[in-house]
């Protein structure tokens, strides 16, 4: 049987420097005009990393490189085909095949533990040590693995966007975690089966139980906070495995996924407790489908209407949102917004940070486009503007706009920061119909303010046709 030997200097210089890499990586991430050349960091560390593994460990290199080849098509081909609004369930779905790797090499060591190097020749069991890390390990990793398929279904449709609650879901969850916490307590006096594998179970369980009640609306925060515990798992089994480079890189993505957490949680403007608790978005919430809505007065405009419009204005303020990624709409809004700067009008984009459907999203798109970095505005930093500002221009956004968000209580965006746009002089509303709802699938009281214009239709052609006018 295979020993894990102490890993050689050059080895652990190797991972080292992969670990550089992968931080060079997350550095470069930070900004759309850097991330190109962090995304190759990350590339080249991860090259390094595997090159280094496969070398140090002589055993079973053809099933390794099939393997890869395997993986390395299926990776290829869907990062070919998949839509740009498909990305956060492609995500999850990576996610959740971290946490079950990590379960696997937790099953494998555990059923295996003089091949892993973690068996104490004396007594014959595991060291307990490694029972902890396994024991933590295999926990993480399938809380990761189930939360991650409900968080894709979710997001994919195929399962209700709405919070599911079970009665009395506190105690139970809470219950379930301090029998896992005890057990793994409890693995270390005694590493018999039925032990990792009724902790492998309870985690499987509880998994499903933390993300069934999150609702839509808080989604963005359950797909970063699962992004955090899959490098958790990653680090305990590197722990298990003796691989440095594993542990460095799972505390790099398990720390970066919790200060993204904590990021969105701010901007939706909840706390990190009561987005684990769940239940937010609950009446009305459903992700894309909406209640019958009241019939109220709204004003219709056209492309014309809007290109006469901003012509006229001293100031612009564009707010994209998830329609404009949908209808791919960030080149012929960049082709307006430099019309408009030869015509004189100064032209701003206002990002808030929870528009679209990732992190990021709106920046990524906009860099896209050649929009220029100097143009675009976090929501801090432009929301004072709106109220003197001519035209809001909001295209394919719609609850990162909803003043409900701000008064009313019951709504499942409420408490979360809003951009102002209904303080604009203007605002022109760019959507496909007045049955579409949001995300968090509210109607908006901006469709019937006196001062908004509905251009309906898809974004990308509203937007050329109104820059046809302008021309
Ligand atoms: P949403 O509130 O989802 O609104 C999208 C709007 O785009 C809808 O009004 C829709 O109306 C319109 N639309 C869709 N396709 C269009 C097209 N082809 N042309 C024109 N308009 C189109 O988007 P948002 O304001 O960006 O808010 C984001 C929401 O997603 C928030 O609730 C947020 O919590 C949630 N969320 C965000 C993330 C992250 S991290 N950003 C992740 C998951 C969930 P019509 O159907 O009438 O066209």
């Amino acid at each position: 049987m295979h020993q894990l030997a102490a890993t050689p200097a050059w080895a652990s210089l190797a991972y080292l420097v992969s670990g550089i890499l992968f931080i060079l990586a997350l550095r470069g991430l930070s900004s759309p005009a850097s991330s190109r050349r962090g995304n190759r960091f990350g590339m080249a560390g991860m090259l390094i990393a595997v090159a280094t593994t496969l070398v140090l460990h002589g055993t079973g290199r053809a099933e390794i490189a099939i393997a890869i080849a395997i993986g390395g098509a299926i990776g290829s081909v869907t990062a070919r085909k998949i839509a740009m609004t498909d990305m956060p369930q492609l995500v999850a779905a990576f996610h959740s095949l971290v946490g079950l790797a990590a379960v696997l090499v937790a099953g494998a060591a555990f059923l295996n533990p003089e091949a892993f190097g973690i068996l104490d020749e004396a007594t014959g069991h595991i060291h307990n040590v490694s029972r902890i890390e396994m024991g933590l390990g295999v926990a993480i990793g399938a809380i990761t693995f189930s939360g991650s398929v409900i968080a894709f279904l979710k997001l994919n449709g195929n399962m209700s966007g709405k919070p599911i609650m079970l009665p009395g879901r506190h105690v139970i969850n809470l219950g379930t975690l301090v029998a896992i916490l005890g057990l793994i307590g409890y693995f270390v006096t005694d590493d018999a089966h039925w032990v990792f594998f009724t902790v492998t179970a309870l985690s499987f369980v509880i998994g499903f139980l933390l993300i069934i009640p999150i609702g839509g609306a808080d989604m963005p925060v359950v797909v970063s906070m699962l992004n955090s515990y899959s490098g958790w798992a990653a680090a305990a089994m590197g722990f298990t495995l003796h691989n440095s480079a594993m542990i460095i890189t799972g505390a790099l993505v398990g720390s970066s996924g919790a200060i993204l957490s904590y990021i969105m949680c701010k901007a939706m403007n909840r706390s990190f407790i009561s987005v684990i608790a769940g239940g937010f978005g609950g009446d009305s919430a459903a992700a894309g489908g909406g209640d019958a809505k009241e019939q109220r007065p709204w004003k219709r405009g056209s492309a014309d209407d809007a290109a006469f419009l901003m012509g006229q204005a001293e100031q612009v303020i564009i707010v994209p949102g998830y329609g404009m990624a949908v209808s791919q709409a960030q080149h012929a809004l960049r082709e307006m917004g430099d019309v408009l700067k030869a015509a004189g009008v100064r032209v701003k984009y206002a990002i808030h940070p929870v528009a679209g459907r990732m992190p990021g999203h709106m920046n990524v798109l906009l860099a896209e486009a050649n929009v220029p970095y100097d143009e675009v505005f976090e929501l801090e930093d432009i929301n004072s503007e709106f109220a003197q500002t001519d035209i809001a221009f909001v295209i394919g956004a719609n609850d990162v706009t909803n003043p409900a968000a701000k008064t009313d209580k019951t709504s499942p965006i409420y408490g979360m920061p809003i951009l102002d746009v209904e303080k604009a002089k203007t605002v022109l509303f760019v959507k496909r119909s007045m049955e579409g709802v949001g995300y968090a699938g509210v109607d908006n009281d901006v469709f019937y303010m006196g001062s908004t214009m509905m251009l309906l239709g898809d974004a990308k052609k509203m937007v050329e046709e109104i820059v046809k006018t302008m021309n």
